[in-house]
């Protein structure tokens, strides 16, 4: 695992476009389009705004044949609810880019076909040859995706039940914290681990504590973000606060200043 302590979310939210870009780059000119692994939430929203910005401005790939995969979805809200995960990376992210709805997937929500909604997802991710690169958030509580603590290390796309701490998290998105529903669709630790490269994306003091137990603690279903020791290629762009519980952030400074320019991440 690859730690990256850098000064500001602006700095965290420059490299992970570049990373992001760098590969759309290099899956065209090899003549596959990349397969993007998206993430909502807060964090990744100044990555996605440095992404469309550049796009505008005429300097960033062509998204031609891009294909995006979210992480995660709300179950119970009604179809194309604007808060629904699929609305909303369209809205911050896919449309802006030019990126055709079509190849915008998220799990389906549908009431109907929820007890089959996982593997569907799951299959959907094969077909599509998996995720090159997968941008992932991290939860106060450790979560990544909604694989809340205490999910399998092996798990696979399910629904989920969310932690309170989770709900009241994402009051802010909702008119009243009731509102937040309680049930979920989200690719499993298992899922997420079969994405060819993780780069997971902190910033702020109230991640520091989740971000510390995850990359320097046990491996344990107890901090599912954990499991990205066991992704031989994981990357973890964090600003200084979020940094600032690492006992070992000097060393991570330290190797990233040192790094041979054609390396990358
Ligand atoms: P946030 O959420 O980016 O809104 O803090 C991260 C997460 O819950 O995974």
């Amino acid at each position: 695992m690859e730690i990256v302590p850098l000064p500001t979310a602006a700095d965290v939210a420059r490299l992970a476009a570049d990373t992001i870009e760098g590969l759309v780059r290099r899956r065209a000119a090899d003549g596959q389009p990349a397969v993007l692994g998206l993430a909502t939430g807060s964090t990744p929203l100044p990555t996605y705004a440095e992404l469309i910005a550049r796009h505008r401005a005429g300097t960033g790939p062509s998204y031609a044949g891009v294909r995006t995969f979210n992480l995660d979805e709300y179950v119970g809200l009604p179809p194309g609810h604007e808060l629904s995960y699929l609305a909303t990376i369209r809205r911050d992210l896919t449309d802006p880019l030019g990126i055709p709805p079509e190849l915008v997937h998220g799990p389906d929500p549908d009431e109907a076909g929820l007890p089959t909604a996982g593997e569907r997802y799951e299959e959907e991710l094969r077909a599509a040859g998996g995720v090159d690169l997968q941008l992932l958030g991290i939860g106060t509580d450790g979560h990544v995706a909604f694989n809340e603590p205490g999910s399998s290390l092996a798990s696979h796309t399910r629904i989920k039940t969310l932690e309170e701490q989770t709900r009241q998290d994402n009051a802010r998105f909702f008119g009243a914290p009731d509102d937040v529903p309680h049930h979920v669709l989200t690719q499993g630790l298992g899922t997420i681990l079969r994405a060819r490269h993780l780069l997971l994306i902190a910033t702020g003091e109230s991640k520091a504590e989740a971000v510390a137990t995850a990359v320097e603690g046990p491996l344990s279903a107890s901090c599912p973000a954990s499991v990205l020791q066991l992704h031989p290629h994981a990357t973890v762009l964090l600003d200084e606060a979020a940094a600032s519980r690492l006992e070992r952030a000097v060393h991570y400074r330290f190797v990233y200043e040192g790094k041979p320019a054609w390396q990358g991440l």
